[in-house]
């Protein structure tokens, strides 16, 4: 009503909060899945939050009882050190420990962030999966090109791996190409890697911090976000670092944390937790061998309900076809089917065009946000759902003389791997400066 009070930022609705990702998330709020209390609610599966590793930390901390009461040593009262501390350039022990140069509070996905906060425009780069969704050449050529007709200076590029939504690693191959272009183009490159403690199978993670090694003339304009957010399912203390060898682009993130900090009671905390190697190592070996064995539920399941899937090997999702669920293969259709799956089926799942992708059909499924028990009420959904719309296909199509489609008599969907074909651009972007 009053919005003509309010600045241009404040008004515009870059913000994405009316995005199917978010309206998805409010329908979950108001009817959410209970096994107990509403067996016909909404099942969350939008949601890349890790809860499956929760009791290793909620036992380190219970032999750990100091550190909530605000001691140190025992006894020594740490309360008036930690209530005064306010240095922007972070906590020292949590630092040390972290190896942080600098703070920040996160915040989610890039729209949000990027585009709403800061007024960048992002110009989504189209990677195929005809080639296995790499990160090539000319797709950041095309990808730039795009960015130059609308008049935007570039100013770097943005990649997530491991990648969301499709919950693959970057390989060194594509990391050299990104560094390639990013010199060659004169721009940044900033990598979010955020979900690189959940990388659970093969090829492992590499950092574009490993790729960087030995090339000169790029440590200034790399720079690599991450958060305890995923890796210690831990998004509600708001953990967020960037390490950079710029010290400009430091400072910078340095004088915007005044606006973000992190409490210093959880600096505290946290820098006595990851500063615990041995439990640290067990911890990340078994959240990973968690991960694992739910992505193997997830996809076994899917496969049973006739849905392939990407091949991936981290994150907390997986990346689902649905293109033969399409009543029309359009992102029209796509959101036909999305509402479908929320209202009907009751699973709230992102759709691709949520995540920029170009390609109706796509859905991002996470699996580690749920209980096991769950995930097979999930499945067991989207199987009826999925054999009641491959039914009405083939009635429809014996109406009209025609044989029955190809995904009907398989009921079995192609490996991961084969049945992935189309594009996506979710999982790397070029930022732009308007
Ligand atoms: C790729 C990526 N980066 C950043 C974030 C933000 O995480 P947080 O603000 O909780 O640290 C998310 C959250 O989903 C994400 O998927």
């Amino acid at each position: 009503m009053h919005k003509n009070l309010l600045s241009r930022k404040a008004a515009c609705d870059s913000h994405g909060q009316d995005s199917s990702y978010f309206l998805g998330w409010e329908e979950y709020e108001k009817n959410p899945y209970d096994p107990n209390t509403n067996t016909s609610g909404i099942i969350q599966m939008g949601l890349a939050e890790n809860q499956l590793s929760f009791d290793l930390i909620e036992s380190w901390l219970e032999s750990h009882p100091n550190l909530a009461g605000f001691k140190r040593d025992g006894t020594a009262s740490i309360f008036r050190e930690l209530a005064l501390f306010q240095d922007y350039r972070g906590f020292p022990a949590f630092k040390k420990y972290h190896t942080l140069r600098s703070f920040y509070h996160n915040s989610d996905r890039f729209d949000r962030d990027l585009k709403w906060r800061t007024g960048v425009e992002i110009v989504p780069i189209q990677c195929s999966s005809s080639n296995g969704f790499e990160i090539t050449k000319a797709a950041l050529e095309e990808a730039y090109g795009r960015a130059k007709k609308l008049h935007l200076g570039v100013k770097g590029v943005l990649i997530t791996n491991p990648s969301n939504p499709l919950g693959t690693s970057t390989t060194r191959h594509e990391l050299d190409t990104l560094l390639d272009f990013v010199v060659a183009r004169d721009i940044h490159l900033v990598s979010d890697e955020i979900y690189s403690g959940t990388s659970f199978g093969s090829p492992g993670f590499i950092s574009v911090a490993e790729a960087m090694i030995g090339r000169g003339n790029v440590s200034h304009r790399v720079h690599i976000v991450n958060s305890l957010s995923k890796d210690l399912g831990l998004p509600g203390f708001r953990v967020g670092a960037i390490y950079s060898r710029n010290d400009y682009v430091v400072a910078a993130a340095t004088k915007m944390s005044s606006f973000g900090m992190i409490s210093s009671h959880t600096q505290y905390l946290l820098s006595e937790l990851l500063s615990d190697k041995e439990f640290m190592r067990k911890y990340t070996e078994e959240n990973k061998r968690r991960l694992k064995e739910r992505h193997r539920q997830l996809v076994k399941g899917l496969q049973t309900a006739g849905v392939g899937c990407l091949r991936s090997n981290a994150g907390l999702y997986c990346w689902a076809d649905m293109r033969h669920l399409l009543e029309s293969k359009t992102f029209e259709g796509e959101r036909e089917l999305w509402k479908k799956m929320l209202y009907e089926v009751g699973l709230n799942i992102s759709p691709g065009s949520s995540c920029h992708c170009n390609e109706p059909g796509w859905f991002r499924v996470c699996f580690a946000n749920i209980s096991v028990d769950t995930l097979n009420v999930a499945i067991r959904r989207l199987k009826t759902f999925v054999d009641s719309c491959l039914c009405s296909q083939d009635s429809g199509r014996l109406l009209r003389g025609l044989p029955l489609c190809p995904s009907r008599k398989r009921r079995i969907p192609l490996p991961p791997h084969e049945s992935s074909v189309g594009s996506c651009n979710g999982h790397l972007e070029i930022c732009a400066g308007g």
